[in-house]
């Protein structure tokens, strides 16, 4: 497993190790704790929400099955692994760690959290924990300088990061294929969700977020999770945003497909196509991301008058906030050890933030590109009922071509997704990377 990853290893962990050495020296602190954390418990239950580790135990080790375990750090020391062991018959006890990871660790095994808090150096430390049952007894404080440090460099992804997120979008597209293949031949939006997750060999809890899984008008739904049993009358379009997990890093892919007879929507995808290929070019060292979005808007609102949606200039569908009510997310977002991962809007590594533009109230990501950078670029192109019965009643309503608007209604939407690697040249993108192989 991992065998991309493995050799890149101690180099990650260097690179970690000195970034928490100037992290603990900003906030004047001995050591870094950093907790798995605990499951979550139900309310009025005796059962757990699904365990996922804190990103930043993950971002040290490969391991997210082992609550109640600690890394502790102590600059110019072998960092430590509190390694959680429980005595318990009613559940899978988590394996002795094994791996390229752990000659790396000096690991302490104990048999509970209470046992393993009871390891930690004692002294001044950063403590990076969510609030969790079961850790009482450490000070948990998130030093907000110790964090807004550490965020800021997860934006720069190490060569070992990059090998897994090659691999979790190799296990997301390889889903993608049997997902599209399920579609075409006409499952239900339940049938292809299973389909998918039997072909990344992952359940629902491990993948990165819940899939999208959007027959027809439900392409419409940005987030649809509700997943028909039964398959429509006639499936005409399918929009699948569907990610896969490796080692803790995260894929984030969206494809739409027309069925055979639905040529109009498929000439649509293509151009939408093309013009994702246009901004995942554009993901180059010192491109500012918010004014790529922006482009984005343009670029859409061209689309939709060539195909016929609109009649008024690309420029004053921008303006009018036209485009918008098409294409109403952001372009994308930072991915990493989370699929939005941290630091999208941060100003430096003390931290700050920097304002969305006007007008475009859920995009993720305001920061100018670096290499070493990884963005999702996901433009969309709906038609939302919601959405359009506002555009109605605007004054540009006038010059917009409703017919043909309520005759791509059946059809719900489009949205390509790609993972893109910004490099020192070229982007590397590493969701078509993967579907050439799969
Ligand atoms: N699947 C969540 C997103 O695309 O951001
Ligand atoms: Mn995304
Ligand atoms: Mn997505």
């Amino acid at each position: 497993m991992h065998e991309q990853a493995a050799p890149l290893y101690p180099h990650h962990l260097a690179t970690l190790r000195e970034r928490a050495d100037q992290a603990l020296a900003l906030g004047g602190f001995d050591h870094l704790l950093v907790a798995a954390g605990t499951p979550l418990r139900k309310f009025l239950d005796d059962q757990d929400y699904p365990f996922i580790a804190n990103p930043h135990f993950r971002h040290w080790l490969p391991l997210d099955g082992a609550p109640g375990s600690w890394v502790a750090y102590t600059p110019g020391a072998k960092p430590k692994l509190v390694f959680v062991q429980p005595r318990d018959y009613w559940h899978v006890v988590p394996e002795a760690p094994r791996g390229y990871w752990v000659e790396h660790f000096d690991i302490v095994t104990v048999r509970s959290a209470a046992e393993a808090v009871a390891q930690l150096p004692a002294g001044s430390c950063a403590v990076i924990a969510p609030a969790c049952p079961g850790i009482d007894g450490v000070e948990v404080n998130n030093p907000p300088a110790v964090l807004d440090y550490l965020h800021w460099y997860r934006s720069y992804k190490t060569p070992y990061e990059l090998a897994l997120m090659r691999e979790a979008s190799r296990i997301g597209t390889r889903a993608h294929r049997a997902a599209e293949a399920a579609f075409r031949a006409g499952r239900s939006e339940f049938g292809i969700h299973l389909t998918y997750l039997a072909a990344a060999r992952q359940t629902d809890a491990e993948l990165p977020y819940a899939s999208i899984v959007a027959l027809n008008e439900h392409g419409a739904v940005l987030h649809y999770t509700r997943f028909d049993r039964i398959p429509p009358h006639e499936s005409r379009s399918f929009l699948i945003d569907a990610g896969a997990s490796a080692a803790g890093y995260a894929s984030d892919i969206t494809r739409t497909y027309a069925a055979p007879h639905a040529a109009e929507f498929q000439a649509l995808i293509d151009s939408l196509d093309a013009a994702q290929q246009g901004f995942v070019a554009k993901v180059r060292a010192g491109q500012s991301y918010p004014e790529l979005h922006i482009h984005a808007h343009h670029v859409i609102a061209g689309v939709l008058r060539e195909h016929g949606f609109i009649r008024m200039s690309a420029e004053s569908a921008v303006e009018s906030g036209v485009s918008s009510a098409f294409f109403p997310h952001g372009l994308g977002h930072p991915i990493g050890l989370q699929v939005h991962d941290v630091a999208g809007f941060q100003q430096s590594e003390r931290g700050g933030s920097i304002a969305r533009p006007n007008g475009h109230p859920y995009l993720r990501m305001t920061r100018v590109l670096e290499a070493g950078m990884v963005v999702t670029i996901e433009p969309g192109l709906y038609f939302i009922d919601m959405l359009l019965a506002e555009l109605r009643n605007q004054p540009l309503a006038a010059d917009i071509d409703w017919a043909k608007v309520d005759a791509f209604r059946q059809y719900g939407g489009i949205r390509i997704e790609d993972d893109v690697v910004c490099t020192d040249g070229a982007p590397e993108n590493l969701t078509r990377d993967a579907f050439a192989l799969s």
